[in-house]
């Protein structure tokens, strides 16, 4: 099983330029993007940012490029050929980040590497372990960028994407310990907050779900348990749209996550989960003709091949997932989030432009084969061979 691993922001349309440019390149967009972060933080809002920024956050490698250089790399930049995933300026809010394994992290950090503004929103009970870790340093091998700096992220939001507003939430869950400490995590209150300290968002990110009976065959599946994953998978992302919307730049777009179990049979994948991503699909292209006439928005879904990411390995096949792919694949190797980040990156950034209401695949081309080459049936059957 090869590694995947190619670290770039680029994309595959540009991936012949890449590959001799990308270091130049990116260390070059990431700099200028570092400057023009800090720059906007000492400006208009840094007295607000830095009362909202996590509480002793770990010291970030902020390099301070004299201004000739700047010149000098903007016009190497402009000299170069290709194209570039350029989101200096932009500003993204990431839901669904608890950890550096999934593909929420993968996503930020590409969108980083761009150029974006990094917020995050983490589920309240994971609040705590992702915070904490975050200012013990725990993440920050994780947290390199290609030109060596550490991502930063300027805020991070508790969330819980299945209440919309105070009023939904019932009274025992408000005092309850996994709870108790934090406020105004619903969604309503959630996107007040961005607005207040931020005031705007170019990019959303939709990187969470949850069904509590996923281990469950769909035949056994609860009426709850099949609401709650629709409700934390699938509504979850027209509420966090619906909230947003009015605080996106126009020319703004979103990207959620969602996996091939929307479309064919993923044994194993139970508890209503591939309903929701089927329902998730349909959504991404109904919303992203009432955002896109509303407000200028695109809604794009990544479906994204399997990722031992912590939600992942709660499903419990996750391991045979990655092996069926990586044997039955057009492309045999196993699939790296950072592949997924950069395809996010992509569509988010100014390239995709024409890009909406689309399902990409990022899954090493899984979804085109129709038959399992490993299965003892075509044992004898003709396969192209590696040179
Ligand atoms: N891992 C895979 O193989 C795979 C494949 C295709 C698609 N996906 C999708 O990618 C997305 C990210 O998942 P991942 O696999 O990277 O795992 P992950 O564990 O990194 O992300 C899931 C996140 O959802 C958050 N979450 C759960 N309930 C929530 C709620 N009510 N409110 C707010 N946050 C909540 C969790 O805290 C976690 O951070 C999901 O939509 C998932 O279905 C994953």
């Amino acid at each position: 099983m090869a590694a995947a691993a190619n670290p770039t922001t680029g994309v595959a349309t540009a991936r012949t330029w890449i590959s001799s440019h990308q270091n130049l390149f990116m260390s070059t967009a990431t700099s200028l993007s570092t400057q023009s972060k800090t720059i906007s933080l000492s400006y208009s809002f840094s007295q607000k940012l830095n009362s909202v920024i996590l509480k002793s956050r770990p010291a970030v490698a902020i390099k301070t490029t004299s201004s000739s250089a700047i010149e000098t790399s903007a016009k190497e930049t402009s000299s170069l050929p290709g194209l570039l995933v350029d989101l200096r300026g932009k500003r993204a809010f990431i839901a669904g980040i608890a950890d550096d394994n999934g593909y929420g992290w993968a996503i930020a950090k590409s969108l980083a590497a761009a150029g974006a503004e990094i917020i995050v929103g983490t589920w309240v009970p994971a609040m705590n372990f992702f915070e904490s870790g975050l200012e013990r340093g725990e993440f920050d091998e994780s947290r390199v960028l290609p030109d060596g700096s550490l991502m930063e992220i300027s805020k991070v939001y508790p969330m819980d994407a299945v209440f919309d507003g105070p009023e939904d939430v019932p009274e025992d869950m408000k005092t309850s310990k996994r709870y108790a400490g934090y406020s105004k995590w619903t969604v309503k209150e959630l996107v007040e907050s961005v607005k207040q300290d931020f005031g705007s968002i170019d990019i959303l990110v939709h990187s969470l779900a949850n069904g509590p009976e996923v281990v469950k065959p769909l035949l056994e599946t609860s009426r709850f348990g099949y609401l709650a994953a629709i409700s934390a998978s699938s509504y979850s992302f027209i509420s966090l749209l619906q909230n947003f919307l009015p605080i996106m730049n126009p020319g703004g777009a979103t990207v959620s996550l969602s996996y091939i179990a929307a479309e064919r049979i993923i044994p194993g994948y139970g508890g209503g989960m591939s309903s929701a991503k089927a329902a998730l699909e349909s959504d991404t292209r109904v919303l992203a003709f009432e955002a896109g006439r509303k407000h200028n928005i695109r809604v794009n879904t990544i479906s994204a091949g399997p990722l031992r990411s912590r939600a992942a390995k709660a499903i419990g096949s996750i391991d045979m997932m990655i092996d069926y792919s990586s044997t039955n694949a057009p492309i045999q190797k196993e699939l790296s989030a950072e592949e997924v980040g950069n395809a996010a990156a992509f569509l988010a950034s100014p390239l995709a432009s024409a890009i909406t209401g689309t399902v990409l695949y990022v899954d090493n081309g899984l979804n085109a084969m129709a038959v399992s080459i490993d299965s003892p049936a075509l044992e004898n059957l003709h396969r192209p061979k590696e040179k």
